[in-house]
């Protein structure tokens, strides 16, 4: 029986579903979804820190988890959905974790923010994780800040979760 390999080198056609637009992108079997997102789709808000899953900078949401795009291949993707930082606002109205991010200056360089905030939005947005103050900092422990802006993203993460909160009981009132 003969098997055919393909070279490291051959593109693969991948689809994918990107901030809620369907593209299909050619793609090195060996490219992570992080390069494909910065150079092939010129999508930097991603940000590329340290590329070994260390850092949690370019953490984009993928069928709406929180992943490290330095760790996933980009063939993998095949199907999915992937949301990052461009894709966050809604009808040119930032989400309340970007504007809790804005309100509490939770940055300084601004480096690690996008990787901050869909850590922090897959967190709040997950109906099955607990999101006191204990577990917001456990779950926002593979974010880095470099600048030491702890403080301050753990107080915007806070009150984005009152906000959201509030939002959801607002809602249920009107069902
Ligand atoms: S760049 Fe992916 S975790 Fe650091
Ligand atoms: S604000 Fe500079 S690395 Fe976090």
């Amino acid at each position: 029986m003969q098997t055919s390999i393909s070279p490291p080198d051959t593109p693969m056609t991948v689809r994918l579903i990107v901030n809620e637009e369907p593209i299909t992108v050619d793609v090195l079997p060996q490219a992570v979804l992080l390069d494909v997102l910065r150079e092939q789709l010129q999508l930097g808000g991603t940000k590329k820190g340290c590329d070994h899953g260390q850092c949690g900078a370019c953490t984009v949401h993928v069928d709406g988890r929180a992943m490290n795009a330095c760790l996933r291949l980009a063939v993998m993707c095949e199907g999915q959905s992937i949301t990052t930082i461009e894709g966050l606002a809604r009808k040119g109205k930032l989400h309340p974790v970007q504007e809790a991010f804005l309100v509490h200056d939770a940055y300084q360089c601004g480096y690690c923010s996008p990787g901050q905030i869909m850590s922090a939005v897959a967190l709040l947005e997950d109906p099955n994780a607990a999101t006191d103050d204990a577990a917001i900092r456990e779950a926002m422990s593979g974010n880095l800040c470099r600048c030491g802006a702890y403080r301050n993203i753990q107080a915007a993460i806070a009150d984005a979760r009152r906000h959201l909160e509030s939002q959801a009981s607002r809602e249920g009132d009107h069902l």
